[in-house]
């Protein structure tokens, strides 16, 4: 593993303490393997793999002033102030700055928004934690003009992002996103994402993503605790080695074009994922009956009709249908007429491998 860190005590303002602006939209992703225990500082015991999304985002703002040792952090979510939030990003403030040392010379009034319903069930700390670490970063290349690629950039957002929550590692680049070291690959790394859209099969650029809101309520065991329960877990480590092979065999199959392959590595990863926390002590269960209904008749529908449509889980209830966009108004009508009924209050959101963030122009 490269032991390659970004701490940097030089970036100190000496002069005039600068005040500006500066703001990214930045997407959701759905890991296809999955992220599950983590160890030393947010590294991750096996590697995982995502698509962007492309309609869940997060859209921060932040402004920043030489401080006035009042409030660090002010935070809006949704035009109000939430105070739960400025604790958790100060907390987070503090841990990244040996990174960007300037940070205790300023104040930050930070204003948020997700496109996707609060009361979704959706994460949003993947789409939420990379927006912000990429306005930290611009804030960087802007008073310190410290030179590199774009790739450069995003590489080290992408490293602040994981310091924040692991899976918005995966948030800073589009299409199809890896994230932690995998077996004999060097382009990979436990440190930030890495694009791997190259060679990719183009159904696989296509893809929807239709999230079935099976339960919109906030999940009951936090992925942090979930992560942690992985230590004692008894099947952890053969999980571990498990993602690994999954994903190498998951990177052919989207370079193949091999959607049968594709959809038996992400219906198995999302129930093994799932497996995880029932098999941990204490255990728990985030499935609802709902879940189960929408998993039987995904294969009923595909065992009949054989439209490669099938189906992953983030650590909750919903659903997210994955299909490619040529049997999108097959898959569309599938939904309304079968599915929609076991949606909390008839919520799907439509989404689709998105391109990555975008620089607000403010
Ligand atoms: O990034 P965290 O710490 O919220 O963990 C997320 C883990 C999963 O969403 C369940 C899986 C993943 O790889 O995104």
């Amino acid at each position: 593993m490269s032991t390659t860190t970004y701490n940097n005590p030089d970036l100190i303002f000496s002069g005039k303490i600068p005040e500006g602006i500066v703001g990214w939209q930045s997407p959701s992703n759905i890991a296809l393997v999955k992220y599950w225990g983590k160890k030393g500082v947010q590294i991750p015991c096996n590697p995982s793999i995502s698509f962007t999304l492309n309609a869940s985002y997060t859209e921060t703002v932040v402004e920043y002033h030489p401080t006035a040792n009042k409030k660090w952090v002010t935070f809006y979510l949704d035009r109000k102030i939430n105070e739960g939030f400025e604790k958790k990003i100060e907390a987070y403030f503090e841990t990244i700055e040996p990174i960007f040392s300037f940070i205790k010379q300023l104040d930050f009034t930070i204003r948020s928004k997700n496109t996707f319903p609060h009361s979704a069930g959706i994460a949003s700390s993947a789409s939420g934690m990379s927006a912000l670490a990429l306005c930290l970063c611009s804030i960087e290349k802007e008073h310190f003009g410290i030179e590199g690629s774009d790739q450069d950039f995003f590489k080290k957002a992408s490293y602040v992002a994981r310091l924040g929550s692991g899976s918005a590692a995966r948030s800073l680049f589009g299409g199809v996103v890896s994230w932690g070291q995998i077996d004999g690959n060097h382009n990979s790394s436990d440190l930030w994402g890495t694009q791997q859209v190259k060679d990719i099969h183009p159904d696989f650029l296509s893809y929807h993503d239709s999230i079935i809101i099976v339960d919109a309520a906030q999940k009951k065991v936090s992925s942090r605790v979930g992560h942690g329960l992985m230590n004692s877990n008894p099947f952890a480590a053969k999980r571990f080695k498990q993602a690994q092979s999954n994903i190498i065999r998951l990177i052919k199959a989207m370079k193949d074009g091999d959607i049968e392959t594709f959809i038996n590595i992400t219906e198995s990863e999302a129930l093994t994922l799932h497996a995880m926390m029932m098999t941990s002590n204490p255990y728990y269960l985030l499935l609802k009956p709902n879940t189960l209904q929408i998993t039987e008749r995904v294969f009923e529908y595909r065992e009949r009709t054989g439209i490669p449509v099938s189906f992953t889980l983030d650590a909750g209830p919903n659903i997210h249908l994955l299909y490619p966009n040529r049997v999108r108004s097959e898959v569309k009508a599938w939904i309304d007429s079968e599915l929609k009924q076991f949606a909390f209050n008839e919520m799907i959101i439509e989404d689709e491998v998105g391109e990555g963030p975008v620089r607000l122009s403010i």
